[in-house]
């Protein structure tokens, strides 16, 4: 046999191997016969990486690093499900579909597992993509991360059609979970707070090959595509598990309405049990037929509806209230309580939310709270069984000073919340900034966890974002932090070794790279999400041009308000921030929009700033978009600057009337068009 042969029948014998364990549950060879089937194949393939073929299982390890995930657009968009938390609810729905459907019907009954959708494309028998749900219209594709995902098959056997798509929930389970988050307090890094966020978040991670790591699971829940045949959706899914897909482990086919709920009590009672998280069953008619009959509304099928589990509910009694300052400094309060088993962990904290809950709540020291977890694995306080309050107990009473930095505390009027205002100086304010600068959707630093921040901060290398970008590796190497011990875990140290040092430094260096946008985002300026710093960043192009921009012209980029407005003014009129920038452009972030080579449609509205507002006949964000591409700008509010109020239908009257005090031209959506022209 040569190479290329060698190859083929490695790739061959590992994907029949790999259904045989993950597929069937049924392994024909030991754990180590595969892992040195393996080893041979990636060793040939790096040999010679022109035989490699697609559906190689090496692709289960990873290895392939995305910088930028493709948005791409959804062949059929990705509806959602009717939710219900009421049997009775579910009844309806059984009467509806009588009503509609003309021949007896049957329902398919499954779990509603609690992950992320995804969109799996096959075409000739190959995974050629995956694709996240997204808006519903149009997601991410995450293919090479998706491949680590032993569940989903890359090459399919049998009568295949050539091309479709199945659809399913990438979810992780809870032993996976479970062992990530124990990695992470080993190495001082903030636990995962629910495996429905860690599958998602792990999705969007740049390097497949921890991914791979990650263990996530693939539950198969349906089917499209001209080319299948079946008739009905239960026949679709027994098809595709003779096409290598693993039929979902529990669903039932019921023919009546009290089976159906029946199924329902079973599973919310033995739910517990599952290896992995679910918050419903999803109930279905399974006759395409009878779906097309039954037909959709623009966002759920009328065929399915999912009811939902409802959230388990405990009281404990409150110990005592730990106060924790976030990154904007908002002070959160959160309850320490009597341990309590809950939804299948034990739960001893749970959040107060803010100073208005436990006023509302009206919560007196040592009381019995209720707590309750929905979807969320994080508990929250729902109330207070006041008949166990003791008689002379007292209200809780708020702090009123930081319990970091011992600053007086704060409420806004437009917040939530009390704050610290100690903004610079303030511990937990300034890792919270540094920890937000390195997130992924800012400057994407990901060989720095919380963890290892701390350890810097800790150290004293790292006081402020900027500096990142003046460490040395003699300064981290070998920095060290004793975990201390806890109940039953002995105290423990984490040491920055040459490894970590080099991939710290090496992330650090990449993240130059990330563009205008993402910097802004991660400078933590208060109100300016992703979003915000899209538009500013577009609006603006660099930093120096939004540094001197006045409030007034902060508010002629659409969605700005006041608030966001004077944040922003407020930030680049501080010294400190300022220096931070200097720092920041000398050390090569990208400051400004980089020319992506991208020609506006036209220029006829160069100079232009437009409000637009009313009803047109396409939607508002489309025309906006048009401006734009016609070298026009948008503004929300009409000041001095505004060259047009373009008026749509049922527009107000106070924009008429400032237009007029302005003496802003007012133009109509047809004398628009004509401007195009
Ligand atoms: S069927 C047309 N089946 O729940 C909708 N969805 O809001 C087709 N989900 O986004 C979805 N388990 O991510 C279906 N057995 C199941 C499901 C399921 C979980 C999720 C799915 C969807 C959401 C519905």
């Amino acid at each position: 046999m040569n190479a290329k042969e060698q190859i083929a029948a490695l790739t061959e014998a590992i994907n029949r191997h790999n259904y045989n364990y993950y597929m069937l549950d049924n392994p024909v060879i030991s754990d180590y016969e595969y892992d040195m089937l393996l080893q041979e194949l990636a060793a040939l393939e790096r040999q010679y990486p022109e035989w490699a073929l697609p559906d190689s299982p090496t692709q289960r390890i990873g290895g392939t690093v995305t910088k930028q995930f493709a948005t791409v657009q959804h062949q059929f968009p990705m509806l959602s499900l009717a939710n219900t938390y009421s049997e009775a609810e579910v009844e309806d729905f059984d009467s509806r579909i009588r009503q509609l459907a003309d021949l007896p019907v049957e329902y398919v009954c499954e779990l509603k597992y609690d992950g992320v959708a995804i969109s799996l494309i096959y075409s000739e028998g190959r995974l050629l993509r995956a694709v996240t749900r997204g808006d519903g219209v149009q997601g991410d594709d995450v293919t090479a991360n998706i491949k680590t995902v032993k569940t989903v098959p890359l090459k399919l056997q049998g009568d295949y059609p050539d091309f479709f798509e199945v659809r399913g929930e990438i979810l992780m389970p809870h032993k996976q979970f479970a062992q990530l988050n124990s990695e992470r307090e080993e190495m001082g890094e903030q636990p995962f707070a629910n495996p429905r966020n860690t599958a998602s978040g792990s999705l969007k991670l740049q390097e497949s090959a921890e991914v791979a790591r990650r263990g996530l699971d693939f539950k198969l829940y349906y089917a499209l595509g001209s080319e299948l045949t079946a008739a009905t959706h239960y026949d679709q899914l027994m098809q595709l598990s003779r096409w290598g897909f693993k039929m979902p482990d529990i669903i039932e086919k019921i023919g009546d309405i009290q089976g159906v709920l029946n199924f329902v009590h079973e599973w919310d009672s033995k739910r517990k049990m599952l290896p992995y998280d679910i918050d419903g069953i999803v109930i279905k008619v399974s006759d395409y037929a009878q779906q097309q009959q039954i037909g959709a509304t623009s966002k759920n099928p009328r065929w399915a509806i999912a009811y939902k589990f409802k959230a388990e509910r405990q009281a404990s009694k409150l110990l005592s209230i730990d106060y924790q300052v976030g990154r904007t400094g908002i002070v959160t309060p959160v309850a320490n309580l009597a341990p309590v088993p809950l939804a299948g962990s034990i739960v001893k904290r749970a959040s107060l939310h803010n100073k208005d809950i436990i006023a509302q709540f009206n919560v007196h020291e040592g009381d019995t709270l209720l707590v309750e977890k929905g979807g969320e694995v994080i508990p929250k306080i729902v109330g207070v069984d006041e008949s166990k309050r003791l008689p002379d107990a007292l209200p809780v009473a708020f702090i009123t000073h930081c319990p970091e930095c011992g600053t007086e505390l704060r409420s806004n009027e437009d917040e939530a919340g009390i704050f610290c205002p100690n903004e610079q100086h303030c511990p937990p304010q300034i890792r919270g900034r540094l920890e937000h600068f390195i997130a992924r959707k800012a400057m994407n630093i990901d060989s720095l966890g919380e963890g290892k921040v701390n350890l810097l901060y800790q150290a004293g290398v790292v006081r402020d974002i900027a500096d990142f970008y003046t460490l040395k590796r003699e300064q981290i190497l070998g920095l060290e932090k004793v975990i201390a011990a806890e109940e039953d875990k002995p105290e423990r140290i984490i040491g920055l070794r040459e490894k970590s040092v080099e991939n710290i430094l090496a992330g650090i260096e990449r993240s130059k790279q990330a563009p205008f946008e993402r910097v802004l985002f991660a400078l933590g300026i208060r109100h300016v999400g992703e979003t915000t710093a899209k538009k500013l960043a577009r609006h603006f192009g660099s930093i120096d041009r939004l540094a001197c921009a006045s409030v007034d012209e902060l508010l002629q980029i659409a969605d700005v308000g006041g608030q966001v407005a004077q944040s922003i003014y407020s930030y680049f009129n501080d010294p400190e921030n300022l220096e931070r920038v200097i720092k920041l452009k000398e050390a090569q972030l990208q400051m400004a929009v980089q020319d992506t080579g991208s020609q506006p449609v036209s220029r006829v509205l160069e100079g232009k700033i437009i409000v637009v507002s009313g009803l047109f006949s396409i939607p508002r964000d489309a025309i906006k978009e048009l401006i734009e591409q016609h070298g026009g700008k948008n503004a929300s509010a009409i000041s001095k600057q505004t060259s047009y109020l373009l008026a749509g239908e049922k527009m107000g009257p106070e924009k008429r009337k400032k237009a007029e005090t302005l003496g802003t031209p007012v133009i109509s959506e047809t004398e628009f068009w004509k401007m195009l022209e």
